[in-house]
């Protein structure tokens, strides 16, 4: 990615990489909080487009990590109560607040069509990824 690039550019890059590299990371996006509305704004993404582009704080799994700062790991999405479903094909999920000096400014969220790909090596993986990506603010 050259240094001219924007930093949505930058993310953008980040969401297709990890979208290619990963065979179970099939939607790949950023979500953005605004905290004086207490709302979550979608950033740059791949995979299949979302209704879902401005979500409050504490409404499904994005929200719940907008206040709860934690990673969160959901299984079998149909297991879940307080879950917003953007498709039908996604069985689990997992959010990755990212902080920028200790602040959660928003976060990584991946979505997968399998059930319960998601190890605490994604974790710990996800979260180097967002560390990295904290630089660009
Ligand atoms: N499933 C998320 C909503 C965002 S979509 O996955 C892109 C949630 O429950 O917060």
């Amino acid at each position: 990615v050259s240094s001219e690039a924007t930093r949505d550019e930058k993310l953008l890059e980040v969401c297709k990489f990890l979208n290619q590299e990963v065979p179970y990371y099939n939607w790949v996006g950023f979500y953005f909080a605004n905290h004086e509305n207490k709302t979550l704004h979608l950033g740059p993404y791949v995979g299949a487009p979302t209704d879902h582009t401005v979500i409050p704080f504490g409404k499904g799994i994005c929200g719940q990590v907008a206040e709860s700062n934690e990673n969160f790991v959901v299984p079998d999405v149909k297991a879940q109560d307080n879950y917003i479903a953007c498709s039908f094909t996604v069985k689990s999920e997992i959010v990755i607040p990212l902080f920028v000096n200790g602040i959660n400014i928003g976060q990584i969220d991946i979505d997968s069509h399998e059930i319960d790909p998601f190890t605490e090596a994604d974790e710990r993986f996800l979260e180097f990824v967002n560390q990295e990506i904290a630089t660009l603010f």
